[in-house]
């Protein structure tokens, strides 16, 4: 129909419109240069012929990864190729499990064999969103099942079903999956991943803004910290265009471990303005709860989520801290779920001191602080860490008995 408009056509599978200019092109090419039917033959055209259709079935089975090309059978569309396979299995006897979500071209099969008793099935439901649920398939198993039957995508609502997780089900179950790629065949998602860890931020950004400006896939990036670099990678690669990261708790992984996710969640946020959706304040929880369950306790330095990184000791530090928390804050730790922590140690000034002392209600004058200092200087180097608040009121009370003898008790 001339409407003036492109068409916006919505019956694709078998009848796609309009075809790739590169099947065009193929069609033409074959028509017009080859012509011969593959295995009639042994001339030249016929050659040339067989060698084509080899090639496309090598093809195939890489872009499926299929581990043996000479088993990829050609079909004239989806349907066909699902009544072969369905019909092909049966035996008399044979139970099938499918879902609600299968195409005619699954349905009609399995209705048609059912009603002349060569078959049962039981079809599975989906949710609310449009969901098969893996264990409602398992449950319907049984002894006699021959296959499981799934429509990765429904042609009508489009979600994607949970492939991976259904095909190591049915695996574990030794029963067949067969799945109806009819809207999904192909890629939708580009891995891109530095699996030795031996990238860089420029490098990255580059490689990925190329791939960008080539394909409209979704665009992954795979991070690993054997040079310190995970996130730095991850969030160039985010700069350049990537739409998709991995990321682990903590930054466990292989060797030096992945990009850790507190870190590139709040990198996104902070740098780019990237909302990721994480509420980040849960990363405290989160992180002690993957140390615990993995058995890998968070350095006491582990940038958003160890112990030590909100720590502030050094004297002119603690002093803006105190006067300003924006003098020596990047961001409020609170956005994370952190707080500030101010102890006393061998970097401290009289400031730090007076508020170590005031927090347990105790006022020193700038004086005593002074005072105290090399105290808790010779304290902290001998013991490598800070004094305890009793340790405090230990070396507070050993100078007053220094200094002011008639004090004591
Ligand atoms: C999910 C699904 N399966 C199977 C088919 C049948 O495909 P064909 O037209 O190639 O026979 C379609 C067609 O739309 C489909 O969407």
């Amino acid at each position: 129909m001339e409407t003036g408009r492109a068409p916006i056509y919505l019956d694709n599978a078998a009848t796609t419109f309009p075809k790739p200019p590169g099947t065009l092109q193929s069609m033409a090419e074959m028509f017009s240069r080859v012509g011969a039917s593959p295995g009639r033959g042994g001339h030249a055209m016929a050659a040339e012929a067989e060698r084509l259709v080899g090639e496309t079935r090598r093809q195939l089975a890489s872009f499926l990864d299929a581990p043996d090309p000479d088993r990829v059978v050609f079909t004239s569309n989806a349907t066909d190729a699902l009544n072969l396979v369905i019909q092909g299995m049966a035996n008399p006897g044979d139970h099938f499990v499918a879902t609600e979500l299968d195409h005619n071209s699954v349905l009609r099969p399995l209705h048609h064999l059912a009603e002349q008793g060569r078959i049962t099935f039981d079809l599975a439901r989906f949710d609310d969103r449009g969901f098969v649920d893996p264990d409602e398939i398992e449950r319907l198993i049984r002894p006699n099942t021959r296959a499981v039957v799934v429509s990765h995508a429904s042609n009508v609502i489009g979600t994607i079903q949970p492939i991976a997780e259904l095909g190591r089900r049915c695996s574990e179950r030794m029963v067949p999956l067969v799945v109806d790629a009819a809207q999904t065949a192909g890629a939708r998602r580009f891995r891109f991943a530095d699996t030795l860890g031996i990238m860089e931020p420029f490098g990255v950004f580059e490689t990925i803004a190329t791939l960008r400006s080539k394909v409209d896939l979704e665009i992954e990036m795979h991070a690993h910290d054997d040079l310190g670099l995970a996130t730095a990678n991850t969030l160039a690669a985010c700069k350049a265009g990537a739409t998709h990261v991995n990321t682990t708790v903590n930054g466990l992984g292989e060797r030096a471990g992945n990009a850790p996710l507190e870190e590139v969640a709040l990198g996104l946020n902070k740098l780019y303005g990237m909302e990721t959706g994480l509420d980040l304040a849960q990363f405290p929880a989160l992180s002690e709860k993957v140390a615990a369950a993995s058995g890998r306790p968070v350095s006491w330095q582990k940038s958003v989520v160890g112990e030590g990184v909100f720590t502030h000791e050094a004297g002119i530090h603690v002093d803006g801290l105190l006067k300003d928390p924006n003098t020596y804050q990047g961001f409020d730790p609170r956005e994370v779920g952190r707080d500030h922590k101010l102890v006393v140690g061998k970097h401290s000034g009289s400031h730090g001191i007076m508020a170590a002392y005031a927090r347990m209600g105790l006022t020193l004058s700038p004086a005593e602080a002074r005072e105290l200092m090399p105290d808790i200087r010779d304290f902290a180097e001998k013991a490598k860490r800070s004094p305890a608040d009793h340790e405090l009121l230990f070396l507070l009370q050993r100078m007053i008995g220094r200094s002011r003898p008639e004090v004591m008790h």
